[in-house]
């Protein structure tokens, strides 16, 4: 075998140094040499693989294994596939390795936990708290991938679990555990490996400060399944939510609360979100929207009161702020509302965050209630595009929505008016059809 040669690219722009620079001279960005290898010849081609018509391919709808956890069985694309490599992202002290040990003990067949960040110990406690008495789980603290590969040689486990892929390092890079280039050889590695044993990895990355270097964004193209654990620390809903997947639909979610046992799925979101919601209060609504291919009915916030010093403050959490100021700059126009002089507050309750469209609606209903002071119906729900001038637009899956909230027990509805003239079947609600903000307001009575 040659030599192996190190050298730094640019991920940049593409440019190559012998030696680590901070800042790369021919694109001047910061921060974008990253160590890479080459064996210094020509890779060897193997033998010519031949072209086949799409027709006499013969696919194999691969078994999935269910891991008995509903919400993780939902984001899978229902359930686990052979030879997956699936990427767990979040921030740290989220729940990442609370979650997959869950997973894991329900799995029938041995699983290999290769931990770097805890000692056996450490996850010992855990299962305790989490009652699991697994036989079937075995602990590696190691940090060598190469290590790590042999021992997957030898006993041949059924799933393996990687906490986390930042600690782990490949004698083959000089850079320390975690930057760039190890990351992504050892998760290339242990896609190989998947692969070649039909074996499912997980494996958990944290998030970065900077949400990209070496976190699991570098890591993105190379797995097959990339789920993101998200939520807010203060709140103990967690969302698991697929942003990539070979094997199934994307944006989906799981909704999982935690509690002193581990984390516990949740069934139905919708109710649990709405629990606490006070009724008869000015700038509060509800709103129903869509998360994959899940409804869920959320109540958004809003708080408008006078400046005390000068500039109006605008501060709105688990939405699009930009979203938001154009939709108040649009009540200021076309409804006539004044909040020049006003600060104003939007929020989602739970912990959640809202970047459909349809959601708008909801924006406009709860500013203009909080404004005028006058509560919207607990029975109402709404959801609707909202346009620069004012125009209410339609938004997808509106039976979706209309049969989620009829089944929690809503009974009114204001939505738009072309979804309104489409729908097949009404679910005993009370719908208002509305074509622009006015009519909106004034079919929920603010
Ligand atoms: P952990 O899974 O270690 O997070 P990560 O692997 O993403 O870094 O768990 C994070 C937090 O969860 C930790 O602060 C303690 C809390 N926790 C519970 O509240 N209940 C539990 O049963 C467990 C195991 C953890
Ligand atoms: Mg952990």
């Amino acid at each position: 075998m040659s030599k192996l040669k190190t050298f730094y690219q640019c991920q940049a722009c593409g440019y190559v140094s012998p030696k680590w620079l901070g800042r790369c001279p021919d694109c001047g960005q910061w921060n974008t040499l990253v160590e890479e290898k080459s064996r210094g010849k020509k890779i060897e081609t193997q033998g010519r693989v031949q072209p086949t018509p799409l027709s006499m391919v013969e696919a194999e709808t691969g078994e999935r294994v269910s891991t008995r956890i509903k919400e993780f069985d939902r984001v899978l694309g229902g359930g686990i596939v052979a030879g997956s490599v699936v990427l767990i992202g979040g921030d740290p002290g989220i729940g990442k390795s609370t979650l997959l040990l869950q997973v894991v003990s329900n799995l029938s067949g041995k699983v290999l936990y290769v931990s770097g960040e805890e000692s056996p110990e450490q996850i010992k406690l855990r299962a305790e708290r989490l009652s699991m008495h697994s036989d079937s789980i075995i602990l590696l603290p190691e940090t060598a991938l190469e290590h790590v590969i042999t021992t997957l040689n030898d006993i041949k486990p059924d799933a393996v679990v990687i906490d986390s892929i930042q600690t782990m390092y490949t004698e083959e890079f000089n850079s320390a555990p975690g930057s760039v280039g190890q990351v992504r050889e050892c998760a290339a590695r242990l896609m190989f490996y998947a692969k070649k044993s039909g074996i499912p990895v997980f494996i958990i990355g944290h998030v970065t400060k900077e949400g990209t270097i070496a976190g699991p964004r570098v890591l993105e193209h190379i797995v097959d399944t990339v789920l993101y654990f998200e939520g807010d620390r203060g709140h103990p809903y967690r969302i698991l939510r697929t942003v990539k997947n070979r094997f199934g639909s994307t944006n989906e979610i799981g909704v999982f609360e935690m509690t002193d046992a581990g984390l516990k799925e949740i069934e139905n979101p919708s109710e649990l979100f709405l629990s606490e919601r006070p009724s008869d209060v000015s700038g509060s609504v509800v709103v129903a929207s869509i998360e994959g291919t899940r409804p869920l009915l959320v109540e958004i916030q809003a708080l408008v009161s006078p400046t005390t010093f000068g500039v109006p403050r605008r501060t709105s959490i688990g939405l699009d702020f930009q979203r938001v100021n154009l939709l108040l700059a649009v009540l200021e126009k076309i409804a006539g509302l004044n909040l020049g002089g006003m600060d104003v507050f939007t929020n989602v309750v739970g912990g959640l965050k809202l970047v459909e469209p349809a959601v708008d609606l909801a924006i406009v209903f709860a500013v203009t209630s909080s404004l005028r002071e006058i509560p919207i119906g607990s029975d109402v729900f709404v959801f609707g595009e909202v346009g620069l001038s004012g125009e209410i637009r339609a938004v997808s899956q509106a039976e979706l929505r209309l049969k989620e909230a009829a089944k929690i027990g809503f009974k009114r509805a204001v939505i738009p008016r072309s979804n309104a003239e489409r729908l097949r079947e009404s679910f005993g609600l009370d719908i208002s059809g509305v074509t622009n903000i006015s009519g909106a307001l004034d079919a929920a009575g603010v």
